[in-house]
């Protein structure tokens, strides 16, 4: 059976490198049961939040609301993928997350932070977060460091493959935690 995965995007800025890390990570997770689609939040571009109920209620008022709901409910698990931006995440996966409740409650999740120390701060941050949402925390989530060296004058990669590489086992292991834990 294919489980679906919805890897979010939790960088929407213009210049924002989740884009190369998401893509690499889609290739690395290597499991052939696991159909992983990019949610990128800057392409959904989510208001902040302005919905008059409690999302655990589930009553949405909204039009993007409801397109929401409907968009995660049709997945089995997530990674979230987000910078640290001043020792936290960046607010509009906050923002995403916030939006919807009974949507996320159970299923599995695994956090790939990145920054220059991986991003540690804003992935203890994130940790808190997914567990107020009942959401089923992975053993294996990934911190990446980036390296100056392995950045261009803009801070994107010259070589995301070459840059990442060191992380290909963890992405095989975060891919065979989700087949382990999805499986029925
Ligand atoms: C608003 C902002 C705050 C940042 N704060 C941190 C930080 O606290 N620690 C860190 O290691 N890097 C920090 N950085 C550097 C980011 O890790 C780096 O710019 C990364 O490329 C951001 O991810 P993005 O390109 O997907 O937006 C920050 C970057 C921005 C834009």
């Amino acid at each position: 059976m294919i489980h679906k995965i919805g890897l979010i995007l939790g960088s929407t800025r213009p210049t924002r490198i989740s884009p190369d890390i998401a893509a690499w990570l889609q290739q690395n997770l290597a499991q052939p049961d696991l159909d992983v689609d990019l949610i990128d939040l800057a392409a959904i571009n989510l208001p902040l939040l302005d919905e008059t109920e409690q999302p655990s209620t589930g009553i949405y008022h909204e039009d993007h609301t409801r397109q929401w709901s409907q968009l995660i409910q049709g997945y089995d698990g997530f990674i979230l993928l987000f910078p640290q931006y001043n020792w936290g995440y960046p607010a509009p996966l906050k923002n995403a997350l916030d939006y919807l409740y009974k949507e996320w409650a159970h299923k599995p999740v695994s956090l790939v932070s990145y920054g220059g120390h991986g991003g540690f701060q804003a992935a203890q941050g994130m940790n808190l977060v997914v567990r107020g949402l009942k959401m089923q925390l992975l053993t294996n989530n990934l911190q990446i460091t980036l390296h100056r060296a392995d950045l261009d004058e803009q801070g994107h990669f010259l070589d995301v493959n070459q840059a990442l590489a060191p992380y290909t086992f963890n992405a095989h292991q975060i891919g065979a935690e989700f087949s382990h834990a999805l499986v029925e």
